[in-house]
């Protein structure tokens, strides 16, 4: 939570919503439907991933949240988090992996990060989050053959 409230990017809404996805996981995970893995760096918590199947799909998997504490980033933290995730889909029969993030100037560096790990934007929705907010939907084929 420390690292959800002090990431400038993220609205206070949206922190709650993440919140509730990192509840539910810990209530109960194989219910819950979503994964988490975090990093840490000497016992303190520096950066998570949220990702799950996609329901009523097969093999199509969504990275639902991730955060790398605003101190530690650019250090290959959320590449490190996002690669582990993209294994442990694959180790699970997952093809295709799905991103979707905003067009706002203020997440220039996260649509960066994500072409840097081989997502492709496949669609901008504009003024889909709010006017001139518009929804990027990125995807990555984990096998060639997917
Ligand atoms: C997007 C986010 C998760 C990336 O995490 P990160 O730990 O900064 O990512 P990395 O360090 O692996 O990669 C970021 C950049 O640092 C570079 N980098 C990687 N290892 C590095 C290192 N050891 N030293 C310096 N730079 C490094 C990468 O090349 C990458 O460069 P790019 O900006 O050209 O893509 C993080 O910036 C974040 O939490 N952003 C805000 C929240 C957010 O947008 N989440 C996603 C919501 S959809």
């Amino acid at each position: 939570m420390r690292i959800l409230k002090t990431t400038p990017e993220f609205k206070p809404s949206e922190v709650v919503v993440a919140e509730e996805l990192i509840d539910s996981y810990l209530d109960d995970a194989a219910a819950s439907g979503y994964s988490i893995l975090i990093a840490e760096s000497d016992s303190v918590l520096t950066g998570y991933i949220c990702y799950g199947q996609t329901p009523l799909t097969e093999g199509t998997w969504d990275i639902y949240w991730m955060a790398v504490a605003q101190e530690k980033r650019g250090q290959g933290i959320g590449g490190t988090l996002l690669k582990k995730a993209e294994e442990k889909i694959e180790e699970a029969g997952g093809r295709l992996a799905f991103i979707e993030t905003s067009s706002l100037p203020s997440y220039e560096n996260t649509r960066r990060f994500y072409l840097g790990q081989g997502y492709e934007t496949l669609v901008l929705i504009p003024d889909f989050y709010s006017p001139g907010d518009g929804k990027l939907i990125m995807q990555k084929r984990l096998r060639p053959d997917s």
